[in-house]
Parts: C-alpha cells; sequence; structure tokens
C-alpha cells in the first residue's frame, strides 16, 4: 500500500523558531543512532518513521557513521525516502554529520575539508538526496584550524548540498570561534546539537547564554540519557534495551550507578501522573535556548510516548525544586 501521511498532522505539535533564524523545528525530532542499521529490523525503523512524521515530527536526525555497521542508517533511510517518503521532501528537515571515523586513511574522519566535503557526497549518494537541510561538523577537530572546517561547511552550502549548518560537540569557546567565522563566510551557523539532559549539564552555564545571545538554535541529543531516564531500568536491564545490546553505547554499569537517581526522579515523575521520559523531555525543553528535544527510539509505542510530555503540564517551580535537589545529591 502506498503511504499516505496524516492529513492533520501539521495541527499536532507547536513548530519552534531555531535560535533567529528563519528555519522552524519539531519540539521533539528523531534521531536515527540506533536501532535503523543493518542489525536492526527495517520494518520497525520503518513504522517509527512514519509514524513519527504522521505525528508532525518532521525533522530526522542522521549521520554518516550511524549504524552499525556504519553508513547503513543512511542507506536505509535513503531507501525509504525512494520507496515511500519522496513526495514529502520539502516537508522534511534531514541532518547529517561528518566528524568521527568513517573509513580508513588519513582522510576518513575529523574536520579537514578533505574528509567533510567527501563525507557529504558519501552521505547524499546513500540517502539517494541531492541535498542535506541541516550539514554538522560532528565533533571538533584540535589538528584542523577551524577556518578550514567551517570553510568545508560553508562549502557544503554555496555547492547546493546543504541548506544549512551546525556544529555538534563543540565547547563554548570553539562554538564562539566557529559561529564567527561562519557568520564571516556568510554561512551563518543554524545550530548547536550538544549533549544534555539530566544526568550531564555542562551546556547550562555558558554555553545555553551564547548559543541564544548569538542567535543560534540548541537540539540536545540523548534527553533521555540514552534510556536511562525512562521507566525501563528500574526493575532489571530488558533483553531488549540498549543496555543489553552488545553494539550499544550504553553500558551495564551506568545503570547501575544512577539507579538511585532514576528511582528517585520516577516517583516525581509518577506523582505528575505521567512517565518519567515525559518528565525528562519536559525538563529538557524547559529553557528558552533549547529549540527541540533530540530524541531515540527502538519502537513506535516510544515515541507516542515521549510526545506525551508536549501534552503535560509544565513543570512547576516545586516540582524543579525537588528534581534539582535529587540531581545535586
Ligand atoms: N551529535 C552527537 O555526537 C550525538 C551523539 C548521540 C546521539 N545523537 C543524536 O541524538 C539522537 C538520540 O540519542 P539517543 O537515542 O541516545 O536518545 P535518548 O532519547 O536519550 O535515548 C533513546 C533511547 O531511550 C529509550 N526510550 C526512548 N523513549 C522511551 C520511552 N518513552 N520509554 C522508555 N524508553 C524510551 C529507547 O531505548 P531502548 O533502545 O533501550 O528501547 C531509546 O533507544 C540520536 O539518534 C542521534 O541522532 C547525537
Amino acid at each position: 500500500m502506498t503511504y499516505l501521511p496524516a492529513q492533520d498532522r501539521y495541527q499536532k505539535l507547536d513548530y519552534v523558531r531555531c535560535g533567529r533564524t528563519g528555519l522552524k523545528l519539531p519540539p521533539i525530532s528523531l534521531g536515527l543512532w540506533h536501532n535503523f542499521g543493518g542489525v536492526d529490523v527495517p520494518a520497525v525503523g520503518r513504522e517509527m518513521i512514519l509514524h513519527a512524521f504522521d505525528e508532525g515530527i518532521t525533522h530526522f536526525d542522521l549521520a554518516n557513521n550511524y549504524g552499525p555497521p556504519p553508513g547503513s542508517a543512511e542507506e536505509f533511510f535513503g531507501g525509504l525516502m525512494a520507496r515511500e517518503l519522496k513526495p514529502w521532501r520539502d516537508e522534511m528537515i534531514i541532518s547529517t554529520k561528518a566528524g568521527y571515523h568513517m573509513w580508513d586513511g588519513p582522510y576518513g574522519e575529523w574536520g579537514s575539508r578533505k574528509y567533510l566535503l567527501s563525507s557529504l557526497d558519501q552521505s547524499l549518494g546513500r540517502m539517494g538526496l541531492d541535498y542535506v537541510d541541516i550539514f554538522y561538523s560532528h565533533r571538533p577537530d584540535p589538528d584542523t584550524p577551524l577556518e578550514e572546517t567551517m570553510g568545508a561547511l560553508a562549502t557544503a552550502v554555496q555547492q547546493g548540498k546543504a541548506l544549512y549548518v551546525g556544529v555538534s560537540n563543540y565547547s563554548v569557546e570553539q562554538t564562539r570561534e566557529a559561529a564567527a567565522i561562519l557568520r564571516e563566510l556568510k554561512t551563518p551557523c543554524l545550530i548547536h546539537q550538544p549533549r544534555y539532559n539530566m544526568f550531564d549539564r555542562w551546556v547550562e552555564p555558558e554555553l545555553l547564554p551564547l548559543l541564544e545571545e548569538e542567535g543560534i538554535g540548541c537540539i540536545p541529543f540523548c534527553p533521555l540519557a540514552q534510556g536511562l531516564l525512562t521507566g525501563k531500568y528500574l526493575k532489571d536491564i530488558p533483553e531488549d534495551s540498549r543496555a543489553a545490546k552488545s553494539h550499544g553505547f550504553l553500558k551495564e554499569d551506568r545503570v547501575g550507578e544512577y539507579l538511585p537517581k532514576i528511582k528517585q526522579l520516577n516517583e516525581v515523575a509518577q506523582a505528575r501522573g505521567q512517565s518519567l521520559a515525559q518528565m525528562a523531555i519536559q525538563w529538557v525543553l524547559r529553557l528558552p535556548a533549547i529549540t527541540t528535544a533530540l530524541i531515540g527510539a527502538s519502537k513506535v509505542s516510544q515515541i507516542d510516548d515521549c510526545l506525551g510530555a508536549l501534552k503535560a503540564s509544565p513543570l512547576s517551580e516545586d516540582e524543579l525544586a525537588r528534581i534539582e535537589t535529587i540531581l545535586s545529591a
């Protein structure tokens, strides 16, 4: 059967302006780091992407190395675009990145012009796209001049292969410099993609104020701390969870380390009548500097649960204080 998206999909979410740019993003975006690779079940990945789009999630985040194996998430996404989503390309924001190891030799990772532009061509090939909406430098390169890395991003835009550019995992100082260089190159930085969740708050003191000042949007990754900030690990480590998978980046010892806090946070969420995942997403979105929460999912029901965060009552001062007490203990 031919896929037809829900007619009312754009009535379901309030889209958020990305910094002071012209682009609006959904308040929740879907990332394809895990669960969309060659080792995963394609029918489940298909269902999640099509359902997310039906629910108004217009932004899908990829990177050259997502899989495993590296490249397979882009291949999978490209297949879905070709078979089902192509008519809706103009209604979608698709991002990819280059920075981590992708191929052997001196040109297969980090931030040289050679690597970034070759990688973008490969990504476009795997996804069968003429352009991506956002192209990121996935991590700062300590050995390549920032002018070269930012220059490569600007070239991608000039070549028509990317509409906007962003940086990910850049420190405060690196972000400040990158933004200045990109401004000079007339390719302003659209967005920063840092890790941010209740257990990792490095962005709060300086990065978020800088992004607001610069008019750059913010799309925090791992808002659920890879699943720790959900109810799934309260009793044990479920067999189908990320922590149980050998190729996953979440290791079992981290579950044990955070469990006492997870339990207390879950009590706050329960008292609010919502899931811990919903509360964790609301918590990330509480700050005006945050444009959209970049979640991952392994099943459709998780996407629906996360979307429930957008309908819940705001976190009260008391609830925020309680969360603060738990996190700082
Ligand atoms: N720029 C970077 O360096 C970087 C790094 C990491 C990630 N990212 C991006 O951020 C995206 C999200 O990262 P992430 O997957 O780690 O995000 P996350 O949202 O913190 O964790 C997602 C995981 O949480 C679990 N989950 C999600 N919703 C749930 C719910 N409602 N109830 C119970 N469990 C739920 C699922 O785990 P199970 O699989 O166990 O079911 C899911 O795979 C990635 O896909 C990628 O696009 C970027």
